[in-house]
């Protein structure tokens, strides 16, 4: 099998190296060899401490695309325009293609899932959740036998690592992001860690997958994790909560919620256990009541060695058992069904008191349960259950009063 190799930044070196340190194993393995032949970088002449790329590096990806000899395209370019253009246009040129790319997955898992049935191809994209879990493979796999009614998870490493710094080191969230970036978890633009876009990408192609519906980026809500601040982390962690930036889907069949947003969990919970760059995913059906994937979810390694996976799967021609097409009418989307308690914290200024806070809640049917004084200037509310959807309202009125504040709901394993 010859492969063509879209890009050679961090997961394409990854994904180089593997296939080269294994290449003897798998021939020996599978019987033939597994061989990456092409490989398209923006410059040719960089240096590159990478043995044995030379020769087989081009700056035209159409050299790659249009050559017969290569059956499978791995697409880690990012971004998105061109890399769903050169995936689309080697599905319809009869390659299988194997992507890391949350931005095009997120938006056209279900057209290029339909052309790569239609040509009897593979598109698998097991890196683009999860990091290095084996997640999408059984999730497609369960989902065959399963009513799936919900799946949610801790998905993104750079917003974990840096809420288990600040948690764990006292650090403060630019001091700790700054370590992400240089650990190489965070995105080229972290602000998609940060404001949710990331999360949010994870979610809509979990619970496409989990679902078999249409679900976009588009569909999710999100909310940035960046409000939380050093005495919230202090506060919770005296109480026994820590905060986790969190995604969950729930589904009765007909409607869709679909929700980021940050989330407290008690000590003793599994999810408040998962720290650092680490992920973890649950699922819940029919007959597997409950399903959890927990490990490394970002880095350099862990994404090329989900890449590989794929890359195995369609040389042994594994992944035709699980193949997974999405039912063609879109879902109706309603973050009403995810209900829960929030707690609202909000910093009072002069012409900003409490009165200003509960004639608000009052406005938005938002019935609040306890109150509390953590510092003169700071006020903490927990509310009774309310949906996300009421909470999503309240919240841009919140910022409308130009109120300092942070919101997080409190969930149950
Ligand atoms: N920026 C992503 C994260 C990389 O931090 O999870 C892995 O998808």
């Amino acid at each position: 099998m010859k492969i063509g190799l879209l890009g050679l930044g961090t997961v394409g070196t990854g994904v180089f190296e593997i296939i080269q340190k294994r290449k003897q194993s798998l021939q020996k393995l599978y019987g033939q060899p597994l061989e990456i032949t092409k490989i398209l970088v923006k410059d040719k002449n960089k240096k590159r401490d990478l043995q044995g790329v030379k020769g087989l590096l081009t700056t035209d990806p159409y050299e790659i695309l249009n050559d017969p000899s290569i059956d499978l395209i791995i697409e880690v370019i990012g971004g998105l325009e061109k890399a769903y253009q050169y995936i689309k246009y080697a599905l319809q040129n009869e390659k299988h293609v194997v992507t890391a790319n949350k931005a095009v997955v997120s938006l056209h898992m279900k057209e290029l899932l339909d052309l790569a049935q239609k040509n009897q191809k593979a598109f698998l994209f097991e890196a683009s959740v999860g990091g290095g879990i084996p997640l999408l493979k059984p999730l497609r796999q369960c989902s065959l036998l399963n009513n799936f009614y919900e799946v949610k998870g801790i998905v993104n490493g750079t917003s974990n690592f840096i809420l288990t710094k600040m948690t764990e080191e006292g650090l403060d969230f630019h001091e700790a992001l700054k370590i992400a970036q240089d650990l190489g978890y965070a995105e080229a633009d972290p602000t998609d860690d940060i404001k949710g876009a990331d999360v949010a990408r994870k979610l809509a192609i979990l619970s496409s997958l989990a679902f078999h519906r249409d679900i976009t980026l588009g569909d999710v809500l999100y909310r940035s994790i960046k409000h939380v601040d050093r005495e919230d982390i202090h506060y919770l962690k005296d109480k026994g909560y820590s905060v986790k930036y969190f995604g969950k889907a729930l589904t009765n069949g007909e409607k869709v919620s679909a929700v980021v947003e940050p989330v407290l969990f008690q000590r003793i919970t599994q999810f408040e256990k998962v720290k650092d760059s680490f992920n973890m995913v649950s699922v819940k059906g029919d007959n597997l009541e409950e399903l959890r994937f927990y490990g490394e979810g970002a880095g350099k390694n862990a994404s090329a060695n989900a890449i590989v996976c794929d890359v195995i799967d369609i040389f042994t021609g594994a992944y035709k058992k699980d193949f997974v097409v999405l039912k063609e009418q879109k879902p109706k989307i309603s973050s009403q069904l995810l209900q829960g308690k929030y707690l609202i914290r909000i910093v009072l200024k002069d012409s900003l008191n409490s009165c200003s806070f509960l004639k608000l809640a009052d406005e938005n049917e938002i019935s609040l349960q306890r109150i509390e004084k953590p510092s003169p200037k700071r006020r903490i509310f927990i509310t009774e259950k309310v949906s996300a959807e009421k909470i999503k309202k309240f919240i841009q009125d919140l910022k409308h009063l130009e109120f300092s504040f942070f919101v997080a709901r409190i969930e149950k394993e």
